[in-house]
């Protein structure tokens, strides 16, 4: 824990200040409450004057007004883009919204980018950043439980294509990520759920010791305790830098581990049309798939099938799959971006918090249990 800054005694220093190793482009991620009102960081990793504040127009009357007047009191240049808001929009059109503003004001390669919203705007911005100009900085303000606890940790940036979500995309780590968990007290209740799968996926696919946490704090969670909802944050974050660092670009089997629920998760997702099921929803959905996959395998015990399927229901989240037919899901599932050789790559369960990448799967095997899942 950080002492308090006495220079801004009304806010309070980061609670966990944790940090995603990767040599030279290793960054800190600071959780607290009320970190927004402290501009002093992002200022410092300004090499420039100009700060573009990216956000949607839910997100930016809420905290980016404020965020946007705190920079500019500051002594920064401050340019403000507001995108149309929603998985919907996480596409070509809505990217080249921020390049042409960055065009449009002339902004050069000093400019630093700030995500501030949720996973869409996190992905996207962090998308824009690695490519507008080959390359600038941009830092990740995530102001969705979703986003504090994955999205905006781990370089992975994306729009997605019609045919398969966040195909379209690059590895591009940020210069930081700021967690103001304030920023959820505004957070609907669906979206607050959704957010709940990504931890629950960490306890299960990797930390069973944090799975049991979250089993007896689960009401707290539930009911947004701040004390037992801080945990969940920084454990999430500790997991996911922990991975990020042992395989930034997915190429061990590590990273992928991460995956776990979301190839039936994407192709859900896709499958309705983005933004019908959120992605937490899809998420949740994939773990208890995924879950019962592995229950018919043997590879893991009724009890724990029923424990791990029992959470994703307390936390608010389905577990049956919609009425998309096995042949349709098994199309989307074939473009999941883990598939080798036209072969689909699972994440399978061998016991509570041991998961791995599972290619052996007969498509057959496959076709049979989405048709049983129906
Ligand atoms: P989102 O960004 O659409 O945000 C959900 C909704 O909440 C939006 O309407 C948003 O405007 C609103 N919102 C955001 N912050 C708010 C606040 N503080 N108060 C009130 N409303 C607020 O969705 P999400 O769940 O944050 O992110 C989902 C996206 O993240 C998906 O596109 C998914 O693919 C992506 N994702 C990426 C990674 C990664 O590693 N890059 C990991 C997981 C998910
Ligand atoms: N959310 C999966 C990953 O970052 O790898």
């Amino acid at each position: 824990m950080n002492q308090p800054n006495p220079s801004h005694p009304t806010v309070p220093a980061a609670e966990a200040r944790l940090q995603v190793q990767l040599g030279g482009r290793s960054y800190d991620i600071a959780i607290g409450a009320g970190l927004l009102g402290d501009v002093s960081a992002i200022l410092r990793l300004a090499a420039g004057s100009r700060i573009v504040v990216v956000s949607n127009t839910l997100v930016s009357p809420l905290y980016g007004d404020d965020l946007a007047q705190r920079l500019s009191k500051a002594g920064a240049d401050v340019v403000r883009i507001d995108l149309p808001d929603g998985e919907v929009h996480k596409d070509w059109h809505t990217l080249n919204i921020i390049f042409d503003a960055l065009l449009a004001r002339a902004c050069d390669r000093k400019t630093l980018l700030v995500a501030l919203g949720g996973g869409v705007i996190g992905d996207m911005v962090g998308f824009a950043a690695a490519t507008y100009q080959r390359g600038v900085p941009f830092i990740q303000v995530p102001t969705t439980l979703l986003a504090q606890v994955d999205s905006s940790v781990g370089g992975k940036t994306a729009i997605n294509h019609p045919l398969g979500k966040n195909m379209i995309g690059a590895f591009y780590q940020p210069r930081m990520v700021m967690i103001d968990t304030n920023t959820l007290a505004t957070l609907p209740a669906r979206e607050y759920r959704s957010g709940m799968a990504e931890i629950i996926k960490y306890g299960v696919a990797l930390d069973a010791e944090f799975f049991d946490w979250i089993e007896a704090n689960l009401n707290l969670l539930n009911q947004r305790d701040p004390s037992v909802l801080a945990t969940a944050i920084r454990r999430s974050c500790e997991i996911k830098a922990a991975v990020v660092a042992a395989d930034e670009y997915e190429t061990n089997g590590g990273r992928a581990l991460l995956n776990f629920g979301h190839t039936f998760g994407h192709a859900i997702e896709t499958a309705l049309g983005y933004g019908v099921w959120l992605h937490g929803e899809a998420v949740g959905c994939g773990m208890a798939m995924a879950t019962r996959f592995s229950l018919a395998l043997g590879q893991i015990d009724a009890a724990t099938g029923n424990r791990i399927i029992a959470m994703i229901e307390r936390a608010g989240l389905p577990v049956k799959m919609p009425p998309i037919g096995s042949e349709v899901m098994l199309d989307h599932m074939s473009r999941d971006k883990k598939n080798e050789d036209g072969v689909i790559r699972l994440i399978l369960l061998d016991a509570l918090g041991k998961s791995r990448v599972d290619g052996g799967i007969d498509r057959r095997a496959i076709r049979n249990f989405l048709a049983t899942n129906q």
